[in-house]
């Protein structure tokens, strides 16, 4: 067999040790990879490289992806998929290409399911992303790796924090989803951390984030640090209490429909300090967060994750996706893995409340 990868979304550490594995197997095996570039571009214009173990050999400790990637969407309207699909059809019949792993998130892997069951091609997925909101899996790669930097940030922000007795608010990616913010807010020891899974109350939350911030204060602690998920919205009611030059308005969306998201550190930090009179300043840790070489975790997570897709290529198990259910990894349905998201178990939360107190 002929087997192309392919990387697409936003990038993550842990996509060259997936490569790496996934090569490794299905050459042992004796078969033939090639990588697609830029994601769904790549596979939709042909964009081939060879992969081989020599290739790959040296990747792990890698950031980012060898394949490159992007946020194409073949499926965005009727139009574009009746435009796009028979190019991509085409261009695997050209370069002779049998079977497909697509590394990605909910929209790459939805691409996936979706060209499997509408033009049975021979896909299987693997999952990828920083923001952990993967259904069926219990973690993504990626993640581990975008918490452990979080957490260093925060790590740093705290001495300067301690030293001007200032709170700073450090804005973690995450999408709609909060894992990350939990996830280094607990590890970072914060103060208060803020989940767009609260959205709903969000002004309830906020006012006893004033009163805690307060209360450290009149005890003693003269500085603090709060996670924020990019992900949380206010309401006009809430707004309306800041300057309008602090909130970010972007209406600008990917070819997915996700709405660009960031910049509500500042405008948290702002509501802050209007609440508590506290000197406060925000951090936003943006794109930090998906770079550089992944965890030995993530390392780990992606090597396994690339052998065991491979082995769903060797069984023709085709539609699927591999996922980690505890200590195991196991096959799980791309229909049972994408088109909802996965919210914050609130668990995590409740743990970090005690310290909130
Ligand atoms: O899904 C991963 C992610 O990093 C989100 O956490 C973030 O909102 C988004 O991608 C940013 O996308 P881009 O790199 O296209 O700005």
């Amino acid at each position: 067999m002929k087997v192309a990868l392919l990387t697409g979304g936003g990038d993550c550490p842990g996509l060259n040790p997936v490569i790496r594995g996934a090569v490794q197997t299905l050459t042992n095996a004796g078969h033939e990879c090639v990588g697609l570039l830029e994601g769904w571009k790549g596979a939709r214009d042909g964009d081939a490289i060879p992969l081989t173990p020599k290739v790959t050999d040296g990747i792990i400790d890698k950031g980012g992806t060898i394949l490159f990637s992007s946020r194409t969407n073949l499926f965005k309207d009727a139009a574009t998929e009746a435009k796009n699909v028979p190019i991509l059809l085409e261009s695997f019949k050209r370069l002779g290409i049998d079977a497909l792993i697509a590394i990605g998130g909910d929209d790459t892997l939805g691409v996936a399911r979706k060209l499997h069951d509408k033009y049975q091609l021979k896909t299987v997925g693997c999952p990828k992303t920083i923001d952990n909101d993967l259904c069926a899996t219990d973690y993504t790669f990626g993640f581990d790796t975008s918490v452990n930097i979080c957490m260093e940030a925060i790590d740093r922000c705290r001495t300067t924090a301690e030293s001007h007795r200032r709170i700073l608010v450090v804005e973690t990616m995450g999408r709609h989803a909060g894992w990350i913010a939990a996830f280094a807010g607990i590890a970072g020891g914060a103060d208060y951390i803020l989940v767009p899974e609260e959205n709903e109350h969000i002004e309830d939350v906020l006012t006893k984030m004033y009163a805690t911030l307060n209360q450290r204060r009149a005890d003693g602690k003269m500085w603090g640090i709060v996670v924020v998920s990019e992900g949380i919205t206010l309401p006009d009611s809430v707004l309306k209490e800041v300057p309008p030059s602090v909130i970010r308005q972007t209406d600008e969306v990917d070819s997915f429909g996700h709405k660009q998201l960031g910049g509500i550190g500042e405008v948290i930090a702002e509501l802050i300090k209007i609440k508590t009179g506290i000197s406060t300043r925000a951090v936003v840790l943006g794109h930090m967060q998906r770079g550089g070489p992944p965890s030995a975790f993530d390392r780990v997570l992606g090597t396994r994750f690339g052998i065991h897709a491979a082995r769903l290529v060797l069984n023709g198990d085709w539609g699927k996706m591999v996922a980690l259910r505890g200590l195991d990894i196991v096959t799980v349905s791309l229909e049972e893995a994408t088109g909802v998201n996965r919210a914050l178990d609130m668990k995590f939360m409740d743990e970090a409340r005690e310290f909130f107190k």
